[in-house]
């Protein structure tokens, strides 16, 4: 009986506990949207008086730094904007999205860069999925048309940027996010042409870019008349060698969002292994909130990249719904705490501050002392698409 009356106490206190944290949860997610509503609607309303801009980042002084629609970057307040209209419907917000999309219209026909999958997916990609418009996605089939002109099949993989710094070839491991737009450019159109690519760039990365422990080097260059690897470099980490932390997350994500769209689980096993490397890294910070680097000189004084936590965030929440479930509750908790953490005064700006961005502390490329511990729409995008992402896992539970 004594027996029993206390397995009783002890499943109603774990019911409680377990009540209280997903109550802090969509406490916390609720808050966090609420605060990146108001933060980028003010920011929508700046934006409304520089037509063909984009916001980027803030100077030193704290004024806002904006690009033009070819900058990489050009798609995430657009698609921050969707995923804010998503949440709350809110007319407004639309028209803010609609406005600052169709800025970035012409880089349909951009051959020039690999970011189409950053700067089109995330505007006119989230545009499509929301609204339906079909304008939108004769855009994004353009655009994909323009993408896959950068694939050689000597090499297998989409070139990323042009021939430069004595690279012949080079693709980064950033190239992988592009994959997402490609797979949908195949769902639309049945052209195996684009899942062809897709599969081939993430085999022949996942051949080359990583190392035995999967970690990842940011940049391969390949020779263009043999296909060979000519050399393994970096660009943003800190040393050639180095995990620089945004590169691993972006080889989460992709090969989490490969796993999805293919069913293939070398992906999944891929995915996995990443994730664990990074979970269980010796530099990774109790907080979970990674320095810019894995292997950067000076841990623990040297700056975090919220940038790579949300992306890693975001990837984690939808790589747990496929891995095993020791595994999932693991990814879960990770996400949990870098969203609470990124939640908290130590990265989420106060209200009406940080340029009307909403994260702060993110690195853009610390070698080139560029964008260093500052507010960037990427770390913003994948903040708000992780909320998204938990919201939904929350809701589903
Ligand atoms: N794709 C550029 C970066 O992650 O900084």
């Amino acid at each position: 009986m004594r027996n029993l009356i206390l397995a009783v106490l002890c499943s109603v206190t774990f019911f409680c506990l377990s009540c209280k944290r997903q109550d802090s949860m969509d406490r916390i997610i609720r808050e966090s949207l609420e605060f990146s509503l108001e933060q980028y609607s003010a920011m929508a309303g700046v934006m409304a008086d520089k037509p063909d801009l984009l916001p980027r980042t803030i100077d030193k002084d704290g004024n806002l730094v904006t690009a033009g629609s070819g900058w990489w970057t050009s798609g995430f307040f657009p698609g921050s904007l969707w995923y804010l209209y998503e949440y709350s419907n809110d007319p407004k917000i639309r028209e803010y999205a609609k406005m600052v999309t169709s800025r970035i219209e012409k880089e349909k026909f951009n051959r020039g860069t690999h970011d189409l999958g950053f700067m089109l997916y995330c505007s006119y990609g989230n545009g499509y999925r929301i609204t339906g418009d079909e304008n939108y996605r004769d855009v994004l089939l353009t655009g994909a048309k323009s993408l896959i002109t950068r694939f050689r099949p000597n090499i297998g993989c989409i070139q990323s940027w042009n021939s430069r710094q004595g690279w012949q070839f080079p693709v980064i491991i950033d190239n992988m996010m592009n994959l997402e737009f490609l797979m949908w450019a195949f769902s639309q159109t049945g052209d195996s042409t684009y899942y062809n690519i897709c599969v081939s760039h993430s085999d022949v990365t996942m051949k080359n870019h990583f190392r035995p422990d999967y970690s990842t080097w940011h940049v391969v260059s390949y020779d263009t008349i043999t296909g060979a690897v000519e050399v393994k470099q970096t660009h943003q980490g800190a040393s050639d060698e180095s995990a620089w932390a945004r590169g691993q997350s972006w080889g989460l994500y992709g090969y989490t969002v490969m796993y999805r769209e293919t069913g293939l689980t070398r992906y999944l096993d891929q995915a996995v292994h990443i994730a664990d490397f990074l979970i269980n890294h010796p530099n990774m910070p109790d907080d979970m909130i990674p320095y810019w680097d894995y292997n950067a000189p000076g841990i623990p004084d040297t700056n975090r990249d919220a940038s790579a936590a949300a992306i890693m965030a975001s990837a984690l929440i939808e790589l747990a719904g496929y891995a095993d479930s020791e595994k999932s509750q693991r990814y879960l908790e990770v996400a949990e705490k870098q969203i609470r953490m990124l939640s908290s005064p130590a990265y989420r700006a106060e209200r009406g501050s940080n340029g009307n961005f909403i994260l702060m502390h993110s690195v853009g490329s610390l070698p080139a002392k560029s964008e260093v511990d500052v507010p960037l729409t990427y770390a913003d995008y994948y903040f708000i698409e992780a909320l998204m992402r938990y919201r939904q896992y929350l809701e589903m539970r």
